[in-house]
């Protein structure tokens, strides 16, 4: 065994305030909107100008990812004209961290000031229709970890930033939805809408898995992104997602999906997903 503890605890005040200290310390500004750069997508933040970059190792309390294609650092800078907060790179349950702890880069851009969040992700194409390359707007999720009882809420609640039963009808903002539909049209991109499902992982999924998350309503299975929404949600986050369609779920048994494939389809994803961004942030 080495010498990684499983990490339990619940967040408290005073460790997003010590992480949030850390943050302001190295950039002055008061970011609006936060990004966070899912599996191959990271390259997203090189457009970030005027930038600060923060190593996520300096801040404390931090999940720091040990995954390919995650480099584990903030950006802080503009981008379209907005104050962004860019993670580029993000931990996962299955690196060993609790549900908690994965909520603390949202509660710490939400002590900051961030209005908007905007979340990425690479995921397997569940809806037939969906090939590799392709984007998808995120327009609900399941929750499938949540519903065997890890959710990054569990705990004391906080609640200076949510209630202890938050509303989850509307997690993902209409108006921003409409958007970045309008802003795909206008550039002639195509973007899916569909439903992502979250599972622990880090195995991918067996074709009995995929022809039961097909059945309760996926169009995008992947490992992240919900523990995050919930959070920022809860803290009244206007939230934007978006998945980067990596790989074609292997329904019928016949095809191999491997994380390669996942960081190979992000370079195809980045520039599409860059367009979005920026015509998103430039008309938010
Ligand atoms: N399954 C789960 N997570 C993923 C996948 C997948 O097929 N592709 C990228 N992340």
């Amino acid at each position: 065994m080495s010498g990684f503890a499983e990490d339990t605890g619940f967040l408290t005040i005073d460790e997003i305030e010590a992480a949030a200290r850390v943050i302001r310390q190295r950039s002055p500004a008061r970011p609006r909107v936060g990004l966070i750069l899912g599996s191959g997508l990271g390259p997203l933040a090189d457009h970030v100008e005027d930038a600060a970059r923060i190593a996520v190792k300096d801040v404390p309390g931090w999940p720091t990812s040990t995954v390919d294609g995650h480099v584990g650092e903030i950006v802080i800078g503009k981008l379209e004209g907005q104050s962004v907060i860019v993670m580029r790179g993000r931990a996962h349950y299955y690196e060993g961290y609790s549900m908690s702890r994965l909520g603390l880069p949202v509660r710490v851009i939400q002590h900051l000031g961030v209005k908007t969040l905007i979340l990425t992700n690479a995921a397997g194409s569940v809806n037939p229709e969906f090939n590799p390359g392709d984007l998808m707007l995120i327009t609900d999720h399941l929750n499938l970890i949540g519903m065997a009882g890890l959710s990054p809420l569990r705990g004391p609640n906080l609640d200076s930033f949510g209630p202890r039963f938050p509303d989850m009808s509307q997690t993902y903002s209409r108006p921003l939805r409409d958007l970045a539909l309008k802003v795909a049209a206008d550039s002639g991109l195509t973007l899916h809408q569909g439903v992502y499902i979250c599972l622990a992982g880090p195995s991918f999924e067996t074709p009995a898995d995929l022809r039961f998350l097909r059945g309760i309503g996926a169009d995008a299975v992947g490992m992240s992104t919900v523990p995050e929404a919930t959070v920022a949600h809860h803290g009244g986050l206007d939230v934007l997602g978006i998945s980067g369609i990596s790989n074609k779920a292997n329904l019928d048994g016949n095809t191999v999906t491997t994380h390669e494939e996942v960081l190979a389809a992000g370079r195809v994803i980045v520039p599409k997903l860059t367009a979005l961004i920026r015509g998103v942030l430039g008309r938010l």
